[in-house]
């Protein structure tokens, strides 16, 4: 893994400072930030740059395993501990010892295991599952979570003791959204990997397609951003990325961050479908998939918003059905089809025939 932490925003420079700060000493590390704003880049940066470089950096999603099987994972085991245990295993501690262990979603973690865990980070010494006999390590941890761990806290579902162990040093991921100024270059820096890895060569942006990623609020942060370039290169068949080849949710921007825009979102408000008005409002809202309130229908979701651009542009082409398919970027047969698909009346096509 050789990427960097690219950004020449403040926020950025901080983080930077910080991490050269941080790198060379074995302090335990909580990393908080939103979801995709680089928490794992920042812990294997962190290792990379200090004296452990060389050795193991082990990451370990604790959200991801089963409640059951967390010990055995952290601690490894004994042969014969429990069903299953067929032979000897060794824990991510023991195969992070020396280096750095990073425990990623951290606030998933039980708290029976946070108990165990609290040891193993006090004493750096654990036991194996069905073992009897201590283990000792010499090892950094590095903690990382997207929760608000304090309100864990004083919920009761984390550990405060082992909130400040993790604590010592607390460093946050900024969001993408304050700290637009890097939209850009982290766009072309995706878009030069991306398609030097798929085989492609690419100019750049036009100027409305990198406007519109600057005007975007990223709740997804730098992992959505990453994501919409890969798709538009896979879109795109030219060699400029052009705004039609980035997906809708990137002109729908809301102004905060999944996860604490909850039921905003969830009610469609695709305004101005049927007839078009003239004033053309510039956000679409999506609803967020809630799959609480029972089966979704994506088909006519997807309609929805077909029918929304068509009539938008037919509005803007005064009705002509071959003007308004050179605005979306399709061909007359296409619009036509659609159009009847949808059952979509356009009075006066009368010059559109082919
Ligand atoms: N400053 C940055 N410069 C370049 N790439 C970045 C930067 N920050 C993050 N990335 C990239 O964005 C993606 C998401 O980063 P990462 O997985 O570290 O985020 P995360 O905070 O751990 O997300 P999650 O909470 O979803 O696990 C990765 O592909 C990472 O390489
Ligand atoms: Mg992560």
């Amino acid at each position: 893994m050789s990427r960097t932490i690219l950004g020449e925003s403040p926020a950025v420079k901080d983080l930077l400072k910080l991490i050269g700060r941080v790198a060379g000493s074995k302090t335990n590390l909580l990393v908080i930030g939103e979801s995709g704003t680089g928490k794992e880049l920042v812990a294997r940066m962190i290792h990379e740059s200090g004296p452990l470089k060389d050795k193991p950096f082990i990451p370990v999603n604790c959200g991801a395993i089963p409640e059951n099987l967390i010990e055995s994972e952290m601690f490894g085991h004994r042969r014969g501990s429990f069903t299953g245990a067929v032979s000897e295993k060794m824990g991510l501690f023991e195969a992070a010892n020396g280096g750095t262990l990073f425990l990623d979603e951290v606030g998933e973690l039980p708290l029976n295991m946070q108990v165990k865990l609290l040891r193993a980070i006090q004493e750096r010494v654990f036991r194996k599952v069905g073992g009897n006999d201590d283990i000792k390590v010499d090892l950094r941890i590095i903690a990382a979570t997207n929760r608000d761990l304090e309100a864990a806290v004083a919920k009761g579902t984390f550990r405060e003791d082992l909130y400040y162990r993790l604590n010592v040093i607390l460093i946050k991921t900024p969001p993408l959204r304050e700290r637009t100024g890097d939209v850009e270059l982290l766009a072309k820096s995706f878009l030069h990997r991306i398609s030097t890895r798929s085989k492609r060569s690419f100019e750049g942006f036009t100027p409305e397609a990198l406007a519109a990623l600057i005007a975007h609020s990223w709740p997804g942060n730098i992992r959505e951003l990453e994501n919409v370039i890969e798709r538009a290169v896979t879109l795109e068949a030219g060699n400029l990325i052009m705004k039609e080849s980035l997906p809708l949710t990137v002109f729908s921007s809301p102004t905060v961050p999944v996860s604490s825009r909850k039921n905003e979102i969830s009610s469609i408000s695709l305004t101005g479908t049927a007839g078009g008005s003239n004033g053309d409002s510039a956000e679409i809202r999506l609803p967020a998939p809630d799959f609480s309130k029972g089966v979704l229908n994506l088909d006519a979701i997807l309609n929805e918003i077909e029918k929304l651009y068509l009539t938008k542009a037919l509005a803007h082409s005064g009705g002509v059905k071959r003007k308004a398919a050179d605005l979306l970027g399709i061909t007359f047969r296409s619009i036509r089809y659609r159009l009847t698909k949808l059952g979509i009346d356009t009075a006066n096509g009368s010059e559109d025939t082919e």
